[in-house]
């Protein structure tokens, strides 16, 4: 397994360019499935994840071109399998994501459950039940969600009793191809839920309200083929902004956009950085100063993303003063903590509250990546730290961050990958 060794204290200092967003990209791949004619996606990160949806995508018999910008042409009608089986779901939740439009376009599909995962045992309950109020039937059976629908889905009223991303995505996609009308109601507002929306438009879908809680579709009898561009990804513009914050430097990202990250961007504003923003970068300038302790708090968009939820507690180990850092959304998103912790962090749990008491300085140590975000974390606090951290188990790093270790390095990090 691939390590990252990473030499600390530091500060960054540079450009760089942000990738698509995965978490747009991922729905709006399996999106492609809606269409009758062949729609190209572009602006794609290099991503694991991404290479597994386009696997699974590819494990269902659907033709694909691929060219070397990684742009991506998709013709859904090749299909032959309509199954997502357990070896690709497992390795990536958000394959549940093909379920509601392999279900609208084809009337039949299988799904396998995707379990648990380290940050809490999300389940998709919420995808099954608004499936079936647009009237499929829907067996859960030997790991899998089989669902099947009498001709084509019924428009629905329906009410989400949590905010939950994925899920009002896959009703989003489903319904664009029902019969009728369909309300979504207390539906997430994240703005990969809008890009995904935008992107159904440009095949012909008639949405209206997404990126408010109450997303009304009427449904077409077919969607056509179109061009799309994914959105930058606002999670990793956090991530190189706060390793900014942290080590006391300063980073211009550029190809990204200010609009969709105001809850962070205040939070960093609160712990002394100097931001400014042009039309599609956005520049962090800590002028040598250490960071101030923030305390937030967690919950779905605009309020601040959990996603950006543990860079912020590696941000607090050094900074001065003391934060609280409470975590709403997932059940058990502290896995970083005790990691932390290895490299001289003081940090009290309180039940989904971390208290981080900042130190002078962390010292490096051997540390385990345990999810996408939390080893982000690690890779800040590796920034950080007086001496070499080792963080193992990158491949959690990998499905969510495009060449990181290149782009902390134009940043000025010293950072290296160690082949497993
Ligand atoms: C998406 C993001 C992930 C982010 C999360 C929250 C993608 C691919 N992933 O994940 O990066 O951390 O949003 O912003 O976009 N829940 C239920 N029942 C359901 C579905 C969800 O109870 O059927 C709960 C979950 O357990 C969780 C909460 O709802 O507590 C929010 O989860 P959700 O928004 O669904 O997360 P994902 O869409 O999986």
């Amino acid at each position: 397994m691939d390590k990252l060794l990473i030499g600390g204290s530091k500060p960054l200092n540079g450009d760089i360019r942000i990738s698509g967003a995965k978490n747009s990209a991922l729905p709006i791949l399996a999106a492609t499935l809606l269409a009758d004619e062949p729609v190209t996606i572009g602006n794609l990160p290099h991503l694991n994840d991404i290479t597994t949806m386009i696997e699974l995508l590819g494990r269902m018999g659907v033709e694909l071109m691929i060219d070397e910008k990684m742009c991506v042409e998709v013709h859904a009608n090749t299909i032959k399998h309509l199954t997502a089986p357990y070896e690709l779901v497992k390795t990536m939740r958000a394959s549940i994501l093909v379920l509601g439009p392999m279900l609208a376009h084809f009337g039949e599909a299988e799904v396998s459950l995707p379990g648990g995962c380290a940050i809490g045992s999300r389940p998709v309950d919420l995808h099954i039940r608004g499936l079936e109020a647009m009237g499929a039937d829907i067996l859960v059976e030997g790991g899998y969600i089989k669902a099947k629908t009498n001709g084509r889905l019924k428009g629905a009223h329906i009410y989400m009793d949590t905010v939950t991303v994925t899920g009002t995505e896959n009703l989003l996609m489903a319904a664009t191809l029902a019969d009728g009308k369909t309300v979504i109601e207390n539906a997430a507002r994240e703005p990969e839920v809008i890009d995904l929306a935008e992107c159904l438009i440009a095949m012909g879908a008639d949405i209206r309200g997404h990126g408010s809680s109450t997303i009304e579709i009427n449904g077409v009898p077919r969607l056509h083929g179109c061009r799309y561009n994914v959105l930058p990804d606002r999670v990793e513009t956090g991530t190189y902004l706060v390793a900014a914050a942290a080590t006391r430097g300063r980073v211009r990202v550029k190809d990204t956009r200010e609009d969709i990250l105001e809850a962070v961007l205040l939070k960093l504003d609160e712990a002394g950085a100097h931001i400014s923003t042009g039309p599609d970068w956005i520049e962090l300038d800590m002028k040598g100063a250490r960071p101030k302790a923030v305390s937030l708090r967690t919950a779905p968009y605009p309020a601040f993303p959990t996603d950006m939820q543990a860079q912020f507690v590696a941000m607090n180990t050094v900074a001065e003063g003391t934060g609280a850092i409470v975590e709403t959304v997932f059940e058990n998103r502290f896995m970083h903590v005790q990691e932390l912790r290895r490299m001289g962090a003081k940090i009290k749990l309180e039940g989904n509250t971390a208290i981080v008491e900042g130190v002078e300085s962390l010292t490096g140590a051997p540390v385990m990546a345990t999810d996408l975000r939390a080893s982000a974390s690690l890779v800040i606090a590796g920034l950080v730290a007086e001496g070499d951290t080792l963080v193992d188990r990158i491949y959690h790093i990998d499905r969510g961050y495009e060449c990181i270790e290149e782009k902390m390095q134009l940043l000025g990090a010293k950072i290296r990958r160690l082949p497993g």
